[in-house]
């Protein structure tokens, strides 16, 4: 057991504040110094239906919510029967009791404390505050630090008034004292390392918002979906103040619209959906491409198809994130593999655009969504911001020029000489409309030879690992934690494992899946959706034929079940 590395779950119904409890738990270690990687699925249901809140704290680096909990806080019968089954010798078990809908059978091995919370925070005349009962406990179980508890709960609650924040500490308090009152038999204590690292936490929503705000975003549009509803909501609280413009549009088909326009304007603009939204943006893929108009678009992935499984995690949008929309479209996509890159790759998504002309989309996915986790607040002063290519105002000016690189300078509404036409329809130089076959062979090869470029541009694909290996792991998005974590286990084991983590997904950097693929004897590719979609394009596009290992049940890959797999193949 690694006493530094505490995973703690609180589970229980939507509505009782499990989410709230969670972010408190959060908010006090990384206050600590600790290291914090966090992990929530809950319903679609606004009340009922299983919620669950993992806090992963350290006094290492964390790269993914890790395998199971250490503790395990259950607020009704349904969360312990969920999680009953992962009760394992060692861990600790907070339940609701006497008095809660349930009278668990604690296993052998596992630490048992009965806190009613229900019952306490009735007696209170506070219902809504079990929650805080229950944190109490918590808070001194497994020494999260009480002063930093009590700083958040007030922060929170301040708004509901000052009987609320009252209540909730008194229970707060009263769960403290329920818990001292029984004997400690569980090893878990988290311990506060000796040096803090200057960090915020953050979630993979407002970290996209806060990434396009470095880059220089003057424009959003969007219509709320889940899980992406939070990036607008981030960027509602600080676009205005900065002078740039946000609209709730009627659809995501309004919205898109408005990106492209916004953007033909001169304005760096950008949207954020999720698959179903994706789905329907399809047409102003083909028009911001055609259009050579930039424009950035966020797909937070859900489990799909259709409306699916609106609040939980998958990795299935990359067919339609590549090749969505109809005619020969071209994009650039980039996908995040955590908090940290949900900034800068939402920086690199502007300036990808601004450079090429053209949609880039940034995938991002339900896990990450609403993961929160320690990252350093960055130096906006230290990322590099590119503009779009603009007319010098010289000479006879041509929208969609051929030039050398392919890229034509723009020229906002309203610039002397600079008038011209943007259209959806095949167009020559100037932008006038023209049908005629050589026209359409030499605008598209344009459209598309401007984006030879971009592997260059872009940061070669991570390779974790040296020289030659048995298996290769390539793993794209948030799996790419969970890779890192189960590649360092194994190769403690002396497995011969390598990992390779692309985030320009499209073009593909061909050369460096060539190259990754020529050093290990066999390839996997881990990746959240039923059809291996990114094993897909990998045998589409390389000489390379990876086996795919996939999962599509809502959750995340575990560090666990990679280890597992990977003895699997290599036995
Ligand atoms: N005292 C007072 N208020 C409390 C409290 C306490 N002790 N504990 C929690 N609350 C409040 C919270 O502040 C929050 O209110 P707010 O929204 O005004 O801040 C509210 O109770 C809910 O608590 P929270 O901890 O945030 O969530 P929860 O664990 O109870 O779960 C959700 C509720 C989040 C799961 C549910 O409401 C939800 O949003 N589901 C998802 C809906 C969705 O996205 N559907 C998909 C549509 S396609």
């Amino acid at each position: 057991m690694d006493k530094n590395d505490l995973i703690i779950r609180v589970a229980g119904e939507g509505g009782e504040g499990i989410i709230s409890t969670g972010d408190f738990i959060t908010q006090a270690c990384a206050r600590a110094g600790l290291e914090v990687y966090t992990f929530k699925t809950f319903p679609a249901e606004i009340k009922g239906g299983y919620a669950m809140y993992q806090t992963r704290a350290s006094a290492q680096p964390l790269y993914c919510q890790g395998d199971t909990f250490d503790v395990l806080c259950a607020f009704n019968g349904e969360a312990y029967d969920l999680n009953r089954s992962r009760l394992l010798p060692g861990t600790a078990f907070v339940y609701d009791g006497p008095g809660g809908d349930f009278e668990p059978e604690i296993p052998a091995g596992v630490h048992g404390y009965a806190i009613p919370m229900t019952k306490t925070a009735k007696e209170m005349g506070n219902p809504k505050a079990k929650n805080m009962v229950a944190l109490g406990a918590l808070s001194q179980l497994f020494n999260i630090p009480e002063q930093a508890l009590r700083e958040v709960i007030t922060a929170k609650f301040t708004k509901k008034g000052t009987t609320v924040v009252e209540g909730n500490l008194n229970a707060f308090a009263k769960g403290r004292e329920l818990a001292a009152a029984l004997a400690k038999t569980d090893p878990w204590k988290l311990e506060a390392p000796e040096s803090k690292r200057d960090v915020v936490v953050m979630s993979g929503n407002d970290a996209v918002g806060l990434g396009a705000l470095i880059a220089g975003l003057d424009f959003f549009s969007a219509y709320p979906i889940t899980p992406a509803t939070e990036i607008a909501r981030y960027v509602a609280r600080h676009l205005p103040k900065r002078g740039g413009t946000l609209i709730q549009a009627e659809d995501e088909i309004a919205s898109a619209s408005q990106v492209v326009g916004a953007s033909f304007a001169g304005k760096k603009a950008m949207t954020a959906t999720s698959g179903p939204g994706l789905a329907l943006m399809g047409e102003m893929l083909g028009m911001s491409f055609m259009s050579e108009t930039p424009c950035v678009i966020v797909d937070v992935q859900r489990g799909g198809p259709s409306t699916g499984l609106p609040t939980k995690h998958e990795q299935s949008d990359l067919f339609l994130a590549i090749h969505g929309s109809h005619g020969d479209c071209g994009r650039i996509v980039l996908s995040v593999e955590d908090v940290s890159d949900c900034i800068s790759l939402t920086v690199e998504a502007f300036n990808l655009a601004e450079k090429y002309q053209c949609p880039v989309l940034l995938l991002s996915d339900g896990s990450l969504a609403f993961s929160t986790q320690t990252v350093a607040y960055p130096d906006p002063a230290s990322f590099k911001i590119v503009s779009r290519k603009r007319w010098d105002g010289h000479g006879e000016y041509k929208r969609y020029a051929i030039t050398d690189d392919f890229i034509s300078p723009m020229a906002d509404p309203g610039t002397p000489g600079g008038m011209h036409i943007a259209t959806g329809l095949e167009h020559d130089e100037t932008g006038n409309p023209n049908y005629s076959p050589a026209n359409h062979e030499a605008m598209q090869a344009k459209r598309f030879r401007k984006l030879d470029g971009v592997v260059n541009d872009f940061p070669p694909a991570e390779v974790d690992g040296d020289g030659e290996a048995e298996l290769g792991i390539i793993a794209w998005g948030s799996t790419i934690g969970v890779a890192r974590e189960a590649i360092a286990r194994l190769r403690a084991e002396g497995v011969s494992v390598k990992g390779f983590y692309p985030k320009l997904l499209w073009p593909m950097p061909v050369e460096q899946f060539e190259a990754f693929g020529a050093s290990c004897r066999r390839l996997m590719v881990a990746e959240v959706n039923f059809l291996g979609q990114l094993a897909h394009f990998i045998r589409a596009e390389t000489s390379l034929r990876p086996e795919s290992y996939t999962i599509c049940g809502g959750l995340p890959f575990t560090p666990a079940m990679i280890v597992a797999k990977v003895k699997e193949m290599l036995a």
